[in-house]
């Protein structure tokens, strides 16, 4: 028997792996079959993209240690995602994705470098997509994965031809939808088999994803973890502010007044978070004494956080940037290496296993 501490501080005795702990191991192997069939992976665990984090280190080093790495594309055009896929593939031999958001203007040129190369994996995000761009992916080979905030969207993305879903609760770091994954995963993984389900949002230990696994999902996705991973890019201070910060600190954006949306993202309140609000403040001031007209004052909101998540990301300014950020920020406690983390997501779900066993039994 060993010592696990548990949350509030006391030793929970967990018992040793061994042959019990090769067959839990063998059981959470069979609950996420569908998911490492899918990925091609040892572990149904995706590194969520991050734009300017998820790039070709952090991706090969989830792909190499079990995982499955994914790449960001953000903004990037087709030359410099084509540099990234052959930088990732020669960092790994293990397979990886690529997250490409619909509303690129050069999204059909993105599909065509990542089929020319050989990506068998395409992550469609931010928006519902144009089936002609699923039929392009899947016509050169590649499998499609679609975000579905809602039941009904992941049953419209099935029926276009989505090949897996991912459904990421408003927990997780980065643009996000209202809903939690608590209730996400009620509303979708009961209704829709057809396909593997991965999940997203908040996670941080093992035991929430075995939960998951058990619920139906294929799978998980995190991102906040990873960004504060060794092999992340990501400035040491980006990182640090991870280690310090606790769940309640990773929160949505603020929107002042209905009349100019803010499309919400959840990262870390700081000096920029606060200034959003005074910018708002002022727009509206100058919208309602005609100094701005609607569309004038919409875009200079939307102009706030222009290049403001690689400023936090690369260049570290973590109190005027975008720090975006999980509520899983609260379960990073230090800079660990990728493996350690996947490591360590697999042995609590496996101890999980193994604690349930031994009260049955
Ligand atoms: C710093 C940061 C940047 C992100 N950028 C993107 C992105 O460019 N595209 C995307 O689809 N998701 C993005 N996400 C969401 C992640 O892919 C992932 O789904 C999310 O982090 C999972 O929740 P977690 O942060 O609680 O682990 C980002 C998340 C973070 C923390």
């Amino acid at each position: 028997m060993s010592a696990d501490l548990m949350a509030d501080g006391q030793a929970a005795v967990v018992p040793e792996a061994g042959p019990a702990g090769l067959a839990a191991r063998r059981q959470l192997d069979r609950l996420w079959e569908k998911g490492t069939v899918f990925l091609g992976s040892e572990l149904a665990i995706l590194g969520g993209a991050m734009s300017w984090v998820s790039e070709r280190h952090l991706v090969s080093a989830i792909s190499n240690s079990g995982g499955f790495g994914v790449i960001a594309c953000g903004a990037m055009g087709p030359e410099l995602l084509e540099r990234e896929i052959a930088a990732t593939q020669a960092l790994t031999e293990r397979p990886f994705g690529v997250n490409l958001i619909t509303m690129h203007p050069q999204l059909d040129d993105l599909i065509r470098i990542c089929v020319a190369a050989g990506v068998g994996h395409v992550v469609l995000a931010g928006g519902v997509p144009q089936a002609s761009a699923m039929r392009a992916i899947k016509d050169g080979g590649a499998k499609v994965i679609g975000f579905a905030p809602a039941l009904v969207m992941g049953r419209r993305l099935v029926k276009l031809g989505a090949d897996a879903l991912v459904i990421e609760g408003s927990e997780a770091g980065g643009h996000i939808g209202p809903v939690s994954l608590t209730v996400l995963a009620q509303e979708v993984l009961p209704y829709i088999r057809e396909v593997p389900i991965f999940v997203a949002g908040g996670l941080g230990r093992g035991e929430a994803i075995l939960g998951l696994l058990e619920m139906g999902a294929a799978g998980a996705q995190l991102g906040t973890r990873f960004a504060a991973s060794s092999e992340s890019v990501a400035h040491d201070r980006f990182k640090q502010a991870f280690v310090r910060a606790a769940a309640r600190d990773a929160l949505p954006s603020v929107q002042l007044d209905e009349r100019f949306p803010v499309i919400p993202v959840r990262g870390l309140v700081n000096d920029g978070t606060r200034r959003f609000l005074v910018h708002q403040a002022e727009t509206l001031r100058r919208f309602q004494s005609g100094e701005l007209t609607r569309e004038a004052a919409q875009l200079d909101i939307e102009h706030f956080w222009a290049g403001s998540l690689r400023r936090a990301v690369i260049d570290g300014d973590v109190e005027g940037g975008s720090v975006m950020a999980g509520q899983s920020v609260g379960m990073v406690t230090g800079i660990q290496p990728v493996r350690e983390i996947l490591d360590e997501l697999v042995d609590q779900a496996v101890q999980a296993l193994l604690l349930r066993d031994s009260r049955v039994s």
